[in-house]
């Protein structure tokens, strides 16, 4: 058959007609003065006619799926991480004395292997029990609309691994002494005594509020603010690299490379950022001045060594005048082993202030600490740094349904001049969590949270350390990368810094 040809089935049986002729089952037809067979490469890889948190708008990722993270962190991280978890209780329950406190404490520990027992028992997902929390009726629906009878593995994810740590909060939050007990909280505050090197290569630079000096232009001062704006950003960026959930089995020097600060090595890692919207985010962040005054939003990621950094970026933006008002948001409860509360949020100032942390720096690097710390208490007080921890932020739901599902938050949200989102799980939410072409812009993997009228500038500062990857110049580099770096997407070395331009303005309204 010519490639101009074709054949085309008439039917599968022989058809024999009125007259009894026997007609052919083929007809070949000759194509010859058409247009050419073109390369047409199929929609990616589906269209869905509906999203919701059980069809994300390209196909989501699921604990069965063994070529993707999800596989490793359902199947062995999850129950590792918790297995550490219950260890801590035990060493808590070991520090107690009263009777009524350690039976209480017993009984927490129970339902953490109940747990552990549905998790590597590939149990189906039960709805939270009421233990009186303001996000119980969101993790309900969804568990109703979207969830009945899906178990740990078949479930999307995204949303098995956070109902993870919510029936983890659980198992404590229906006692009556350790509502408020934190399995992870010993190893936060570690992470920052462990890295100490970051933290006073960063303390003795700004220990001081920085000045640019007199002697400079206007155009040179802008010119120093910029870069200055470009190399923390890339501190504030690469201080998620060190989340604790991956990082457990590290050594400390492997710990002390990532964290490092120094100038070369951050021009080193520009080029590892993979969708990088640096100039972009200056361009927004230099007219804030000039327009609004400047709110700036933090939805905070992890505590201890990457909040720190976080408040040094924080800081610079107050005192340089880009902003006015930096607002953080954080966890309600312990998420994601690392995560911010308002305890770990509290701990870290307070510990710069009056702690011991260090027993082998110099007095003039605990002196630069104490007074960074001090000034970031001050801005607490002044109101120019708020703290917050709305309960949509430890939901199971995608920021895909954030104006739906928390519109008080969107509407607050959309007063900000500029809502950074920190770190992967942060990303993961953003796009839904699911296999979208790598070249996917960002503004379209967010979904809503560009397009929605009043829509906020988002920008996304993240390691890559899961399977999501969108915002890229081309598929190809990502699948270069797929061929030549096994783990590329998980070793956190890679990251992405992009900018969604919202609907900022724009009247907020709600179907
Ligand atoms: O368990 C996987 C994960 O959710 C990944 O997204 C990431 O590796 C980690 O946990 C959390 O990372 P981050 O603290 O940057 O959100
Ligand atoms: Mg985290």
């Amino acid at each position: 058959m010519s490639a101009n040809g074709v054949k085309l089935p008439v039917s599968a049986q022989p058809n024999t007609g009125p007259a009894g002729h026997s007609a052919p089952s083929k007809v070949t037809l000759h194509l010859g003065h058409l247009p050419s067979k073109k390369d047409i490469k199929g929609p990616w890889p589906r269209t869905p006619t509906r999203i919701d948190p059980n069809n994300p708008p390209w196909p989501a990722y699921r604990g069965y799926h063994e070529y993707s993270f999800a596989h490793a962190t359902m199947g062995v991280r999850l129950p590792t991480i918790l297995g550490k978890a219950i260890d801590d209780t035990f060493r808590t329950l070991n520090e107690q004395s009263s009777e009524d406190k350690v039976v209480d404490l017993v009984q927490c520990i129970e339902r953490m292997d109940v747990l552990m027992t549905d998790l590597s028992g590939n149990a189906k997902l039960r709805p939270i029990i009421d233990d009186g929390e303001a996000d119980v009726a969101l993790w309900n629906k969804e568990i109703a609309k979207f969830f009945q009878g899906k178990d740990f593995m078949n479930a999307p994810w995204l949303f098995a691994e956070a109902y993870k740590y919510r029936r983890l909060h659980e198992a404590f939050s229906v006692s009556k002494h350790w509502a408020d007990y934190d399995v992870f909280y010993r190893q936060k505050c570690d992470t920052f005594s462990r890295s100490s090197d970051a933290v006073f290569e960063l303390s003795m630079r700004f220990a001081e509020p920085f000045s640019l000096g007199e002697h400079l232009s206007p155009a040179e001062r802008l010119e120093a603010e910029r870069l200055m704006f470009l190399e923390l950003t890339q501190v504030c960026l690469w201080g998620n690299s060190t989340d604790l959930s991956l990082l457990i089995n590290m050594t400390e020097e492997q710990i002390k490379s990532l964290q490092s600060t120094g100038g070369e090595h951050l021009a080193a890692t520009e080029k590892n950022i993979l969708g990088n919207h640096l100039p972009q985010v200056w361009d927004t962040v230099r007219e804030l001045r000039h327009k609004t005054g400047g709110r700036i939003d933090f939805v905070l990621d992890n505590a201890g060594f990457e909040l720190y950094c976080d408040c040094v970026y924080a800081d610079f933006l107050i005192q340089s005048g880009l902003a006015t008002q930096i607002r953080f948001h954080g966890k309600r409860f312990a998420w994601f082993v690392s995560d911010v509360t308002k305890k770990d949020w509290e701990w870290l100032l307070n510990t710069m202030v009056y702690g011991h942390l260090f027993p082998n720096v110099t007095e003039q690097e605990r002196e630069s600490l104490r007074r960074l710390g001090q000034r970031w208490k001050q801005y607490e007080r002044e109101g120019k740094w708020v703290y917050e921890q709305h309960p949509f932020w430890c939901t199971g739901y995608t920021f895909w349904d954030l104006h739906s599902e928390a519109p008080d938050l969107f509407l607050h949200l959309s007063r900000s001049d500029l809502v950074f989102f920190k770190g992967d799980l942060n990303h993961r939410k953003l796009t839904y969590d699911c296999a979208a072409p790598a070249s996917t812009p960002f503004d379209v993997a967010i979904g809503p949270m560009a397009s929605a009228a009043g829509a906020p500038k988002i920008c996304s500062l993240r390691t890559i350390k899961s399977d999501v990857v969108v915002g890229l110049e081309s598929d190809e580099l990502a699948e270069k990368l797929d061929n030549e770096e096994d783990g590329w997407k998980i070793s956190g070395k890679y990251a992405v810094v992009l900018l969604s331009e919202g609907r900022p303005g724009e009247k907020v309204r709600f179907a």
